[in-house]
């Protein structure tokens, strides 16, 4: 496992069955280096005991706000600044509920709206629950407040169902936080990705454009900035507020969207392209507002350029990977358009589920093979396509 060295690390349980695997995690903790303290609900102590885990972290456990004999040994604005990192882990629905509204009536809920370290959180709940879609706005609000979420795993729950919410196992969990002070599996790398729809103007007042809200290639430049990459994102017209620590280059059209792509691949690593770009635009553009007159008129459209195959012809030799939504026979058509484009990865979608929602399926497809990824909200689908990307520099490099 890898080092927790001197790192402190505060606990939060909340009140599910998987709280008994806090008595490995606290082990695993102690013997990766760090300090543990522990903060619990009063749901939790039904779990567990805090003497359970007083004993193994050595240190006495948080049950209460207004506990003045606990304040008095580390008041809870202390605690919130000693931590390195706070992990509620198991996180139920209903506290993933009060963290994503911002609730402060326990010392849980107060503690991790007082740290500045980072929140990683793990899920652990009835897959109904966890797929129900209060739920999973509730985390999609987390992840986009940087949270971390760890999990949830696949498998049988102690109700009987089978499905997604398992708790991760400590070992996982333990891995996944000392993750998280090992520089990010990107750094030192430049991404740039394209998102949002482009507009082809026909007048001054109208355009062709697409339902793409950009949501997708946001969080993927938001989680790529978490895993340490310097991150150019090329944006059609979105409402999106630009995520932290990323370049933001704003454009309209097809042909802007490729220059200003072209401009910054030079020194990148990777080139996404999320962005839905409109393949045909008017071939003239008219200076006045078109007048209504006849009772029909023709618009004569002309090919855009193909901006990933610009880029991926252009022999820069970068990592290459593009998106493709699809209506019909979408791994089919993906892989085609692998193949056409000349990628090396391609993240395959249904398209109409997809634009402007929260949440998307995907099949990653490359040469070697294909991978469903089950539907996720994008926040944590952008995770797990970094992940792939991550791997497939890897292997570049060796
Ligand atoms: O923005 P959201 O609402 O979050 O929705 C996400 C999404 C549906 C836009 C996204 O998941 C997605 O599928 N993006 C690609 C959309 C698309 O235009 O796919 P395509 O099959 O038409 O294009 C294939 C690839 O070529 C894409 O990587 C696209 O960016 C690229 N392309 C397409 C046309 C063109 N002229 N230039 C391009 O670079």
């Amino acid at each position: 496992m890898l080092s927790l060295t001197n790192k402190r690390i505060l606990l939060g349980i909340t009140g599910g069955i998987a709280a008994y695997k806090c008595a490995e995690l606290t082990r695993l903790f102690t013997k990766a280096g760090a300090e543990v303290r522990v903060a619990m609900t009063r749901a939790a102590t039904e779990f567990i005991t805090p003497l359970t885990m007083q004993a193994l972290s050595g240190n006495r456990v948080h049950l209460d706000l207004l506990d003045s004999e606990a304040e008095a040994a580390m008041g809870h604005i202390e605690l919130a600044r000693w931590a390195d990192l706070v992990l509620i882990a198991p996180a139920t629905a209903d506290f993933i509920a009060r963290m994503s509204q911002g609730q402060a009536d326990d010392i849980l809920t107060t503690l991790v709206l007082a740290t500045a370290a980072p929140i990683a959180v793990a899920p652990a709940m009835n897959q109904a629950m966890w797929g129900d879609s209060g739920t999973q706005a509730n985390v999609a609000a987390l992840a986009q407040r940087n949270y971390h979420i760890f999990g949830p795993a696949e498998g049988e729950q102690a109700c009987g169902d089978v499905g997604l919410g398992r708790m991760l196992e400590p070992d996982e969990l333990a891995n996944a936080c000392a993750g998280l002070f090992t520089p990010g599996q990107l750094a030192g790398r430049k991404i740039v990705i394209t998102g949002g729809p482009t507009r082809e103007a026909i007048d001054p007042v109208r355009f062709i454009s697409n339902h793409s809200s950009g949501k997708m290639a946001y969080a993927l430049a938001a989680e790529a900035v978490q895993a340490g990459a310097q991150v150019v994102l090329v944006s059609g017209p979105v409402h999106l507020d630009t995520p932290e620590g990323v370049t933001r280059l704003d454009v309209e059209s097809a042909a802007e969207m490729l220059q200003a792509a072209q401009h910054n691949v030079g020194d990148a690593d990777v080139f996404i392209g999320v962005a839905a770009v409109a393949d045909y635009r008017p071939e003239l553009v008219a200076k006045e507002k078109i007048k209504k007159q006849a009772d029909e008129m023709q618009l004569r459209l002309v090919r855009n350029p193909d901006i990933i195959s610009e880029i991926a012809a252009s022999g820069s030799g970068l990592l290459m990977v593009g998106f493709a939504a699809e209506t019909e026979n979408v791994v089919h058509n993906g892989r085609e358009k692998l193949a056409k484009k000349n990628l090396d990865l391609l993240f395959a979608n249904e398209a109409t589920a997809t634009f402007n929602s929260d949440h998307i399926e995907v099949t990653a497809i490359s040469a070697e093979g294909e991978q469903a990824l089950p539907a996720a909200n994008k926040h944590l689908m952008a995770r797990k396509m970094l992940e792939l990307i991550a791997a497939k520099l890897k292997t570049r490099n060796t």
